[in-house]
């Protein structure tokens, strides 16, 4: 049930849709009613940094989540959408998976690092747009881990965002979307160009994906912006 304190926040997209998320003071106020004050995502962090390993950064919506809700909204057709099966690898808020359930994805699973982001930010996240949770499904754990969770299961459309600033997480996230990805399935992936300090960037992952052999990678858009921002798209290669 949502209470007062969950009202929302709202990114309005170039097309004027609107997307709703909950304030930080309202995903606090729930982490403590759900029993989460001693969770270490929530001691280590003031949920803007990451601390490897522990937080990933879930509890705040990231630019790379606002470029890739534009993408499918303005370049993506509604058919590539609509009755196909959705990932959202490292949700955080879950804007690009509760985009894709309104433009009525057959389901939607919600991924994410923290069990909490996933109870006290997305799940809220989804309520707030009026998505019914018994189209989505939360998995929450590293990508090494998830694996089984996704046993047997092929999406059609797999998103992500900001999950490229380390390049010592490339290979369980190159694996994760090697294992889930459909053999027709899309992968959009919305990125910062370089990650200053932590590693990361788009040429570097590039060359990682072109190195494996298993996927074609392109550069699908670049923001207008001075540090630059870019989404990629991924297919099987065949
Ligand atoms: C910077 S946050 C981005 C959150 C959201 N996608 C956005 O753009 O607003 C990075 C996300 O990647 C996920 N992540 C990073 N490393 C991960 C790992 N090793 N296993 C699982 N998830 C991971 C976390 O779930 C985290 O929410």
């Amino acid at each position: 049930m949502l209470s007062d304190e969950d009202k929302s926040k709202s990114l309005v997209l170039k097309s004027g849709e609107e997307l709703f998320f909950a304030p930080s003071s309202a995903v606090e106020a729930r982490l403590k009613k759900s029993g989460y004050e001693n969770d270490l995502a929530i001691q280590s962090t003031n949920h803007s940094d990451l601390t490897a390993g522990v937080y990933e950064g879930g509890f705040k919506v990231w630019e790379g989540a606002i470029d890739l809700c534009n993408y499918l909204d303005s370049s993506v057709q509604a058919e590539e959408i609509a009755e196909k099966s959705v990932l959202e690898l490292g949700c955080g808020a879950g804007l690009p998976g509760i985009y894709a359930a309104k433009k009525n994805a057959k389901f939607v699973s919600f991924q994410d690092f923290n069990q909490s982001v996933l109870d006290c930010f997305t799940r809220t996240n989804v309520q707030l747009n009026s998505v019914n949770l018994e189209r989505c499904r939360f998995v929450a754990g590293d990508w090494v881990d998830c694996l089984e969770s996704f046993e047997g299961q092929k999406y059609d459309l797999v998103l992500t965002a900001e999950t490229i600033y380390s390049e010592a997480s490339f290979t369980k996230l190159h694996d994760i979307i090697d294992r889930t990805l459909g053999d027709d399935g899309i992968v959009l992936i919305a990125a910062k160009l370089y990650y200053f300090g932590v590693g990361g960037s788009v040429p570097a992952f590039m060359d990682f994906v072109k190195r494996q052999g298993r996927l074609n990678v392109k550069d699908v858009w670049t923001s207008d912006t001075a540090v630059p921002r870019k989404i990629l798209k991924l297919t099987r290669i065949r």
